[in-house]
């Protein structure tokens, strides 16, 4: 474990991919693949394969997630899934505020606080992305966005609900290209956990960094080495159970060395 009071955490976002035997038939290989590990393995599935999916990882240890739903607790919103019909279909987490939802579908900070908090009514687990667009960065304005996303984001969300919340840092110009440098994403990471902590204080210190945007087998091993990085939030290298599962073995090995030479 790298920090002892933030298991490590390893998230496949498979974003609009994936058919239920698609999705089975990567379980089915991945299962094969995993080597024992202290990593928690999540998997955000498209909303058709969370119930079969849920079934099928069983008591794995392995659990099921969405990557959106409506703020709202029921009513007429053609077309729409709500929190209490992601955990009745076995999900256990949901990703909120992801860049691709921001910039498709126009979701602001103030909506993806709605439903932040209609997750935790609804028992499920809100992974709440963030992230700056290249234009951020290069007028430096990287910290107040991040601010801003955190602050309006958990807005009314309440120290004990804070335990059991998951941050995604996502750069949005990494998503999907090439991945941000370990020492960016070290300071990044370090912006956030301040942040966190001035809202939740000393509760932030359970609260789980993830890194997400173009992780792979090939970059795991280094990245998850950096400090405040609590795991990943991996989208296309997530899509193959191969790679998938080599993420989190190297994940888990750097953890593990860590562990054995310093004491958190
Ligand atoms: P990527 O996507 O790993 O393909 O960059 C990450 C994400 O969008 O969550």
């Amino acid at each position: 474990m790298k920090h002892p009071n933030r298991p490590l955490l390893i998230a496949a976002n498979w974003k609009m991919h994936k058919t239920l035997e698609e999705s089975v038939a990567f379980f089915n290989s991945f299962e094969k693949l995993l080597r024992p590990s202290s990593a928690s393995i999540y998997l955000a599935v498209p909303f058709t394969a969370i119930k079969t999916m849920a079934d099928r990882v069983g008591k794995s240890g392995v659990l099921i997630g969405a990557q959106n739903m409506h703020e709202a607790e029921e009513g007429a919103y053609t077309g729409e899934i709500s929190g209490r019909m992601l955990t009745d279909a076995g999900a256990r987490f949901v990703i909120l505020g992801h860049s691709e939802r921001r910039r498709y579908f126009h979701e602001t900070d103030s909506l993806i606080n709605k439903k932040v908090q209609r997750a935790f009514l609804d028992g499920l687990q809100p992974i709440l992305c963030i992230g700056e667009t290249q234009t951020d960065r290069d007028q430096g304005l990287t910290e107040a966005v991040l601010k801003c996303q955190l602050t309006e984001g958990l807005a009314a969300v309440d120290q004990e609900s804070a335990k059991k919340l998951v941050i995604a840092y996502e750069p949005v110009w990494a998503i999907g290209a090439h991945s941000a440098t370990p020492e960016v994403i070290r300071e990044t990471h370090l912006v956030v956990r301040k942040i966190l902590t001035g809202l939740f204080g000393e509760g932030a210190e359970r609260i789980p960094i993830l890194y997400g945007g173009s992780v792979n087998p090939e970059n795991a091993h280094e990245l998850i080495a950096q400090q405040n990085v609590d795991g990943f939030l991996v989208g296309t290298a997530s899509l193959s159970a191969e790679s998938f599962a080599k993420i989190v073995q190297m994940s888990d090995n750097q953890s593990f060395k860590t562990n054995t030479v310093t004491k958190c």
